[in-house]
């Protein structure tokens, strides 16, 4: 089957298709879009610009793509604050995750932008509360051997290894109910970490909307690229999958009264 189809009654030749095109894919013939080389990335923009639903993918079928239907368009004030009421939840209700939920964030993390639209970023979700807080001790195992060893993680890990050694507090995973795994092939394992960032991007910023608090969990996810053995038989993946990242998950105990803020912005201009 050819990569493209037009209905030549709804196609009006607009070459819509043809400048959204990233890998210069279609060009316009005398019979209206053609397909000429072959490196479709499957992005969809040919079939999402059409302003006629004359064009059709085979890798990014019409019949997939959702039409748009006078969507809200948030105003600037209303998005910036919405961004800024996202916060790192490291206190969370005992209240167990229902599964539907976790799927639907992870519905909105799969459609974060990847490079060239590779994606690979697939997601394994651990809500058992005895692997969860195993996952945290051989955590600062590894992170107590990182201290002994005197690496350059070191002092970020000697404050916390000791406050787990002294208080049992988990200070790795915060006693989430859900920590969500982002994984990748091994293959694949540069780009999928850069995806990776992205999806739980997407996904901590739609958590809010669900009701439920994430944070990064990122003691883990250096302790899981470290290959530090003990973890990963804990998890025990497919040998061909890499650890990409960590974000654990739950519904806030408390809520921040005030807007995020950082250091001042920093901007050069070349022109
Ligand atoms: C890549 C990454 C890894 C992180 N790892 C951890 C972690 O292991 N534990 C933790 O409590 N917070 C972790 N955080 C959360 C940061 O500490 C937090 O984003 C930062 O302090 C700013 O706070 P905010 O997210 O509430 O604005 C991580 C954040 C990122 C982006």
């Amino acid at each position: 089957m050819d990569l493209i189809q037009v209905d030549q009654e709804k196609c009006t030749r607009c070459s819509l298709c043809v400048q959204v095109c990233p890998s210069r894919v279609i060009s316009m013939g005398s019979q209206g879009p053609e397909a000429g080389n072959p490196s479709c990335i499957a992005c969809g923009h040919c079939v999402a610009v059409c302003p006629h639903a004359a064009l059709d993918n085979r890798k990014a079928p019409l019949a997939k793509q959702l039409p748009m239907d006078n969507e809200p368009v948030l105003d600037a004030e209303t998005a910036a604050r919405f961004m800024r009421t996202r916060r790192s939840i490291r206190c969370y209700k005992k209240t167990a995750v229902p599964r539907e939920k976790v799927l639907q964030m992870l519905e909105i993390a799969r459609l974060a932008p990847t490079g060239g639209n590779s994606q690979g970023v697939a997601y394994h979700v651990i809500d058992n509360a005895t692997v969860l807080r195993k996952i945290s001790a051989v955590t600062v195992d590894w992170m107590e051997g990182q201290v002994e060893q005197g690496t350059a993680w070191a002092k970020y890990f000697d404050g916390l290894v000791d406050v787990y050694r002294k208080t049992a507090e988990d200070v790795i995973l915060r006693e989430a109910p859900c920590l969500v795994i982002a994984v990748t092939n091994k293959r694949f394992l540069d780009r999928g970490r850069d995806n990776t960032h992205f999806s739980l991007a997407y996904a901590e910023l739609y958590a809010p909307t669900l009701g439920l608090g994430t944070c990064w969990a990122g003691f883990f996810g250096a302790c899981a690229a470290s290959g530090y053995q003990p973890l990963l038989e804990l998890l025990n993946l497919p040998p061909q999958l890499a650890v990409t990242g960590g974000l654990m998950v739950g519904f806030p105990k408390y809520f921040y009264k005030r807007l995020v803020e950082r250091n001042p912005l920093q901007v050069t201009w070349h022109s």
